[in-house]
């Protein structure tokens, strides 16, 4: 893997396809960046499993074990810094990330969510619970959506998303499937946009 590419992060908290979509673009070279590190709230998630396979580096970071918001940032901060991470891409990850680490990665943070935002987002709204609420509501058609990370959970500017079809027969994880399919292939490519600088921010 070149030296020369930015590095990324991803943080997971579960199985991680999203990561693997990632560790498999990267080694196509269709992801302009480096993978050093990822990053779970969880040690048994199969997103470390992948990213082991992968000969990634892997951190898992539980804030309550340290004494203080302070320490827990301090500690998260040092290993993104010793691994050199220059943009955090958020997998299924299911924490909000502490405020230091939102101001000092201001912009360099994406998340990818399985619907449309902000319809079905925010706090409690994120995997099956998104695609039951979609299909609740009767909508024909839903979203893989890329935005910016901030301080409130699916509050940051959407940067980009893909409309999905809604099937009369679909079910959460039939709809979730043919979502995922959507995220796997849209997100190396926003990752890409970001890098090179294909968006504008005001701050
Ligand atoms: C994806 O649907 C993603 O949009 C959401 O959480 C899910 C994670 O799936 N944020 P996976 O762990 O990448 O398979």
């Amino acid at each position: 893997m070149s030296n020369d590419l930015p590095g990324i992060a991803v943080f997971v908290s579960g199985s991680g396809s999203n990561l693997q979509a990632l560790i498999d673009a990267s080694g196509s070279r269709k992801l302009e960046a480096n993978i050093g590190l990822v990053v779970s709230n969880k040690s048994k998630a199969y997103g470390l499993v992948r990213a082991r396979e992968a000969g990634i580096d892997c951190f898992v970071f539980k804030s309550k074990r340290y004494s203080s918001v302070q320490e827990a940032s301090d500690k998260l901060l040092g290993v993104l810094r010793e691994h050199k991470v220059d943009y955090i891409a958020l997998a299924g990850y299911l924490k909000l990330l502490p405020e230091m680490i939102v101001k000092e990665y201001r912009n360099r943070i994406l998340n990818i969510h399985p619907g449309s935002l902000p319809k079905y987002g925010g706090k409690g709204m994120y995997g099956h619970f998104v695609h039951e609420a979609v299909l609740a509501n009767g909508e024909n058609a839903t979203a893989a959506t890329v935005h910016l990370v901030d301080e409130v959970y699916d509050r940051g500017r959407t940067l980009e998303s893909v409309s999905v079809p809604v099937m009369s027969d679909d079910t959460s994880e039939t709809l979730a499937e043919r979502v995922l399919k959507e995220e796997h292939e849209l997100y190396w490519q926003v990752i890409n946009k970001l890098i090179r600088g294909k968006y504008d921010f005001d701050n």
